[in-house]
């Protein structure tokens, strides 16, 4: 089942938000350094990710916040655009967009664009080359999300992964998870 709004989703706002705003149980999802494919597989049978949409953008399919992240303020240059969702048993549980400025596909790093279906975490923490500048925990059109600056050789790429109304991060095990009620921060 693909989720029906992830296209709009993606394109949200995000807003950072601070641990004290955030249940603890949701706060250590949201900045899990591992892998996220493995932690979500660990709460159901079978997870797969399916393509919504990948291929080179101009700077225009970027939001402000996007082209300030990976600095590009004057927005000339091209991005390798991945949007994915994770579908658990058949239910969406993630939405993942990944933007990874042309300049950053050169030598090893052109394999990125040839994932295809297998999750992007897969590549990454297998590379020996790969640091992380930060790991926001956030929110995106009241939804738990978190944006990452990675570094593949030095190079960045920029992911915003929003968790799913299905995702495990919303269940009653995880008290008060509902992050419609926060206040959030700017940043
Ligand atoms: C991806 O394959 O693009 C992907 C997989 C898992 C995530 C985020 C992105 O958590």
């Amino acid at each position: 089942m693909h989720h029906p709004l992830v296209e709009t989703l993606l394109t949200q706002r995000f807003r950072s938000l601070a641990a004290v705003d955030c249940p603890v149980d949701v706060y250590s999802w949201l900045v899990d350094e591992t892998s996220m494919t493995a932690r979500l597989e660990a709460h159901c049978q079978q997870l797969k990710v399916t393509l919504v949409d990948e291929g080179f953008v101009t700077a225009q399919r970027l939001s402000i916040d996007e082209r300030n992240a990976l600095g590009d303020e004057q927005g000339t240059q091209r991005f390798w655009l991945r949007e994915v969702q994770l579908i658990a048993d058949g239910e969406p549980w993630l939405a993942g967009r990944t933007l990874i400025p042309e300049a950053s596909l050169q030598g090893p790093e052109a394999a990125l664009m040839n994932l295809g279906t297998r999750p992007l975490g897969h590549y990454l923490f297998q590379s020996s080359f790969l640091s992380r500048d930060y790991l926001l925990p956030g929110t995106m059109d009241g939804l738990w999300a978190r944006r990452s600056l990675l570094r593949l050789a030095e190079k960045p790429l920029l992911l915003t992964e929003i968790f799913l109304p299905a995702s495990p991060l919303y269940s009653p095990l995880a008290e008060g998870s509902s992050p419609c009620t926060l206040q959030t921060h700017q940043k």
